[in-house]
C-alpha cells in the first residue's frame, strides 16, 4: 500500500491491495486521470501522454496544440473551458457566470485518514492502515480552491474520495454541483450494474450494456430511497461472479444523489456519483468551506463475488462502528406483523414468553406505544408510553420482559410528526414548508426540519429520557415518508436549496448524539423497510431493516440484490407467517428460515400460535443459528445460483 509522486513523470501512484490509480500532472497545470485498474508497476508511466489534436475540439491553451479537456481525461472535469463531459464541479460565480478552471496548486501525502466533518465516512484504527493524498487545485478567476482527497488502505483494494471546496475570494458563490468523485475509463465495453426497485421490491439487480449517452440512477425523494441505491458497479461482459473486471462506485450517504456513467464520443466512459445537483444549491460563503460526502471506488478482478467481498468486509469493519461492529446480534421477536397495532401489556408479555421458550434473546416493540396511536394516523413526535395500552409504563414493561428472559427494544420514527400531535400543535413551525404552499402528507405525516438545531434537540432529548428510563437495549428507527415542499422556516431565500442536504447533516448530528450517549444500544435502521439502505446509514447503525416484504420468496432476489454491496451483517432478515402477509404466498416454514438466515435473524409472527410441530422447528432453527450467526456475519459469501436467473437460489458463507 502507499502514494508516491514521481517529479520526473508527474505522475501520482496510488496503490493498495492488488489495485493502481494513475495520474498526471500536464504542465503542471492541469490534473489528468491516467489509469485505474490492476496492480502495475510504478513507472508503468514513464514516458508523457500523446496528445492528438482531434478535428472540432477546442484548446484552452493556444501554446498546447493537443490538449484539450474535450478529449484528454480529466481527473475532475469542470464545464465551461473545452469540457463537454458531464462535470463534477458547477457553480454560479457572483457575476452570473459559470465557466471554471481548475489548475494544479499543491498536494500532500500523510499517514492515515481524515475524518470527513459531519459526514460518515470509512475510518482507519491506525495510521499504518492508510495513506491520505491531498491535491489542491484553484480556479484563479474565481479564487476558488478544490481539495480532492484520496485515501487507500492496505487491506481492500478501494480508494476512498473525497471533495472539500473553500471560497478564497471576497463574495459568496453559489456552488450548483459538487460531486463526490469522477472516474474515467478508456473504453465503454462496460455493463452498468444497479440496485433498483420500488417499496416492497428493493434493490433487485439490473444489468444493462453501456451505450451512447448518460445513464443515471438518482434519488430527488430527501432518501438515498427504495427506488434506486447509491452504488452502482461497470463489469465487462464477461464478467461472473468468479472472474473478469469489475469497478465499484458507492457513495457513503443517505440523501438525494446521482451516480452516473457517460459514453463520448469516442467511446471512453465517465463514471461519477455524489449529492443529487437538481436539489442542491450551497451559497458559499466568501472565506466557507463546503465538504461533499465520500465515495468508494473499489476494483475486482475476481468478478463480482470479489467486488462484494471488498465492500462487505470494508463496510462491516470500517465504515460500521460502535460495540456491536464485531459482535453477535441478538435473535429477537418483533410484534409488527403479529399485533400491528392492536396490542396491550398481557399480550405483549405473553408472546414474549413464547419467544423467551424457543431462545429468542429479544423482544421489539413496534410502533403504536405512545401517544394515543392506533392507527398511522396520529401521535408521531409524542413520544410518552400510551398508558391505556401499557398502564405500568415502559420501565416496568422492560423488567417483566428482562424477568420472561428477554431484553427489550423499542421501536420510534424521529424524523416525523402527525399533524394530529401535540408536537405539532406546539410547533408548527418545526416542518419542513415554504411558506404559502400546503404540505403533501405521505403516511399522514409531515417531516421535522433537521436542518434547525432546536429541532434536533428536541429529538436528541425526547428519546435520551425514554432510552434512559427503561432497560432498553435495541432500537428500529423508522423513516415513513419522503420529502416534499422541502423549505425550512429558519433559512434565507439563498439558502432554500441547501435544506435536503443540511437535513442529511443534521441528521447524522443527531446519530453522533445518540450512539455516544448511548454506546450499548444496538440501532437498527429503517425506512419503511429498505427505503434507506446505504454506507452512510451504516457509519451509525451496523443493521437494516431490508425491506417489508418478509415472504421468502421475494426476499430472495431483495438480499441477493443488496449483497452486491451490503454485508450480511448490515441485512436484518425475519421469519414471518404464511400466508405472507404482503403477498399471500405460502412457503414452509423451513424454507422461511434459511432464507432469513441469510441475514441478521428475527421473527415477525405470532409466536403464540404456533403448532407444537413449529415450536419444535424454531427452536431448532434457533439453536442453528447460534451456531452460524458468526460465520454468516463475517464469513465470505459465495452467491453460487441467483434467483432471478434460473428460479432457484443458493449461496454459501465461507469462514
Ligand atoms: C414501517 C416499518 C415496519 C413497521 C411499520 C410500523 O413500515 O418498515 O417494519 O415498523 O413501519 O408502522
Amino acid at each position: 500500500m502507499g502514494i508516491t509522486f514521481d517529479e520526473a513523470t508527474q505522475t501520482f501512484h496510488l496503490h493498495s491491495a492488488g489495485m493502481s490509480y494513475f495520474m498526471q500532472l500536464h504542465r503542471g497545470r492541469h490534473l489528468l486521470h491516467r489509469s485505474f485498474g490492476p496492480a502495475l508497476r510504478a513507472d508503468h508511466l514513464s514516458r508523457p501522454a500523446i496528445f492528438v489534436a482531434r478535428s472540432f475540439a477546442v484548446f484552452p491553451d493556444a501554446d498546447d496544440p493537443g490538449f484539450s479537456r474535450d478529449t484528454v481525461a480529466q481527473e475532475y472535469p469542470v464545464p465551461g473551458t473545452s469540457d463537454f463531459g458531464a462535470s463534477a464541479l458547477d457553480v454560479t460565480w457572483a457575476d452570473g457566470s459559470f465557466a471554471l478552471s481548475l489548475e494544479y496548486e499543491s498536494h500532500a501525502i500523510r499517514a492515515g485518514k481524515p475524518e470527513l466533518p459531519g459526514l460518515p465516512a470509512s475510518y482507519v484504527e491506525s495510521d499504518a492502515e492508510a495513506q491520505t493524498l491531498e491535491i489542491a487545485l484553484r480556479d484563479p478567476v474565481g479564487q476558488l480552491r478544490v481539495i480532492l482527497r484520496y485515501s487507500v488502505f492496505a487491506a481492500f483494494p478501494v480508494v476512498a474520495r473525497s471533495v472539500t471546496v473553500w471560497n478564497d475570494s471576497a463574495v459568496a458563490v453559489d456552488l450548483r454541483k459538487v460531486l463526490s468523485a469522477s472516474l474515467a475509463l478508456p473504453d465503454a465495453r462496460y455493463e452498468l450494474l444497479q440496485l433498483s426497485g420500488a417499496w416492497g421490491r428493493e434493490r433487485h439487480l439490473q444489468r444493462t450494456t453501456l451505450r451512447v449517452g448518460t445513464q443515471t440512477v438518482e434519488s430527488m425523494r430527501g432518501a438515498s430511497s427504495h427506488q434506486q441505491n447509491p452504488a452502482i458497479a461497470l463489469a465487462r461482459p464477461e464478467t461472473t461472479e468468479d472472474a473478469g473486471e469489475a469497478i465499484g462506485l458507492m457513495l457513503v450517504y443517505s440523501g438525494n444523489f446521482v451516480a452516473g456513467a457517460q459514453v463520448d464520443q469516442y467511446g471512453s466512459t465517465r463514471v461519477y456519483a455524489g449529492i443529487h445537483p437538481e436539489t442542491f444549491t450551497w451559497h458559499l460563503a466568501a472565506g466557507a468551506r463546503f465538504d461533499a460526502p465520500e465515495a468508494l471506488i473499489a476494483w475486482s478482478g475476481e468478478g463480482l463475488g470479489g467486488l462484494s467481498d471488498t465492500y462487505h468486509r470494508l463496510l462491516r469493519t470500517r465504515v460500521a462502528r460502535g460495540s456491536y461492529r464485531d459482535k453477535r446480534r441478538p435473535v429477537l421477536v418483533n410484534n409488527w406483523e403479529a399485533t400491528y397495532f392492536r396490542f396491550n401489556e398481557d399480550a405483549i408479555i405473553d408472546l414474549a414468553q413464547a419467544a423467551a421458550s424457543l431462545g429468542i434473546e429479544l423482544f421489539v416493540l413496534d410502533d403504536g406505544w405512545f401517544g394515543h396511536r392506533n392507527d398511522d394516523r396520529s401521535s408521531l413526535g409524542d413520544w410518552t408510553v400510551d398508558a391505556t395500552k401499557l398502564p405500568s409504563g415502559l420501565p416496568a414493561l422492560g423488567q417483566r420482559l428482562q424477568r420472561a428472559g428477554m431484553s427489550f427494544g423499542l421501536w420510534f420514527e424521529p424524523e416525523m410528526v402527525s399533524p394530529d400531535s401535540d408536537l405539532y400543535r406546539a410547533h408548527p413551525e418545526w416542518c419542513l414548508q415554504i411558506n404559502g404552499r400546503k404540505s403533501s402528507l405521505g403516511r399522514h405525516q409531515l417531516i421535522l426540519d433537521l436542518s434547525r438545531s432546536d429541532v434536533r434537540q428536541y429529538i436528541v432529548e425526547a428519546l435520551a429520557r425514554i432510552l434512559e428510563s427503561a432497560p432498553i437495549c435495541y432500537v428500529k428507527w423508522d423513516m415513513n415518508r419522503n420529502m416534499t415542499e422541502v423549505g425550512s422556516m429558519l433559512l434565507p431565500p439563498e439558502r432554500q436549496r441547501e435544506t435536503p442536504h443540511r437535513y442529511m447533516l443534521g441528521l447524522y448530528e443527531v446519530w453522533e448524539h445518540l450512539i455516544a450517549r448511548f454506546p450499548d444500544i444496538l440501532f437498527e435502521a429503517c425506512a419503511g423497510g429498505g427505503g434507506r439502505f446505504d454506507a452512510g446509514v451504516l457509519h451509525y447503525m451496523p443493521q437494516v431493516w431490508t425491506s417489508d416484504n418478509t415472504d421468502a420468496i421475494a426476499r430472495l432476489s431483495i438480499q441477493f440484490g443488496t449483497s452486491l454491496f451490503y454485508p450480511a451483517s448490515a441485512q436484518a432478515a425475519h421469519v414471518s407467517a404464511a400466508p405472507n402477509h404482503q403477498v399471500g404466498r405460502v412457503t414452509p416454514f423451513a424454507t422461511r428460515a434459511r432464507v432469513a438466515m441469510m441475514g441478521m435473524l428475527g421473527y415477525e409472527l405470532d409466536l403464540r400460535a404456533l403448532t407444537s410441530d413449529e415450536r419444535d422447528g424454531v427452536a431448532k432453527q434457533i439453536a442453528l443459528y447460534g451456531e452460524i450467526e458468526d460465520l454468516v456475519r463475517t464469513g465470505r459469501l459465495y452467491r453460487l445460483e441467483h434467483p432471478d436467473a434460473g428460479g432457484r437460489a443458493a449461496w454459501m458463507f465461507v469462514a
